[in-house]
C-alpha cells in the first residue's frame, strides 16, 4: 500500500463503520493494522466495518476477542482479529504461536497493539482513534508503526 496519512472525523458509530468498510474493501492481503486508542474509543467498531468490507461476514458477527485474544474470520482474505488488552506480556503472544499469524497471508487487526510493539513489523498500518466527544471521534490512519 502507498504511504497513508489521513485524519477522518466521525460523528457516529455508523459513520466510523462506513469509513472502515471502505478501508477494508481496499486493504490488501498481508496488511497488519494496529489499533490505538482508549477503552471505548471505537477500535472494535472500526474492525466490524473493516471485516464487513473485506469478507462476507456481517458486522454483527464481529465481536471483541478480549478473553480469547483472537478471532478468525475466514474468507478470500482471512482476518485475524486480536484484542491484546489482557495480554500480560509479549512473551505470551509468542508462546501461543500468534507471531506466525502476522506473516500468514491474511489481514491482521490488532487492538491494543502497544502490548506487542516490538513484534510489529515496519510495514504495519496504524489507526489511532481519539475520543473527542460522546459521539465524536478523530481517526488517524498512517502507514508504519508508531515510534
Ligand atoms: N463516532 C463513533 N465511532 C465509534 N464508536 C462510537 C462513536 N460514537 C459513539 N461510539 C460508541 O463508542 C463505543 C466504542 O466501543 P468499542 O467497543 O468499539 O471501543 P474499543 O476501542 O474497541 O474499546 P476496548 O478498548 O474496550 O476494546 C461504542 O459504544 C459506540 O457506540
Ligand atoms: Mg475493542
Amino acid at each position: 500500500m502507498m504511504d497513508l496519512f489521513k485524519t477522518l472525523s466521525s460523528f457516529s458509530e455508523e459513520q466510523t463503520m462506513q469509513y472502515a468498510y471502505t478501508f477494508g474493501q481496499s486493504l490488501p492481503l498481508n496488511s497488519i493494522v494496529c489499533f490505538y486508542g482508549d477503552l471505548g474509543a471505537g477500535k472494535t467498531t472500526f474492525i466490524k466495518g473493516l471485516v464487513a468490507g473485506a469478507t462476507n461476514y456481517m458486522p454483527t458477527e464481529v465481536n471483541s476477542p478480549t478473553f480469547v485474544y483472537m478471532n478468525i474470520y475466514e474468507g478470500q482474505k482471512t482476518i485475524y482479529h486480536f484484542d491484546l488488552y489482557r495480554l500480560p506480556h509479549a512473551d505470551e503472544f509468542l508462546g501461543m504461536g500468534f507471531e506466525d499469524l502476522l506473516y500468514a497471508n491474511g489481514i491482521c487487526c490488532i487492538e491494543w497493539a502497544e502490548r506487542i510493539q516490538a513484534l510489529i513489523p515496519p510495514h504495519a498500518i496504524s489507526v489511532e482513534i481519539q475520543h473527542k466527544g460522546e459521539n465524536r471521534r478523530n481517526i488517524v490512519i498512517k502507514s508504519g508503526k508508531p515510534a
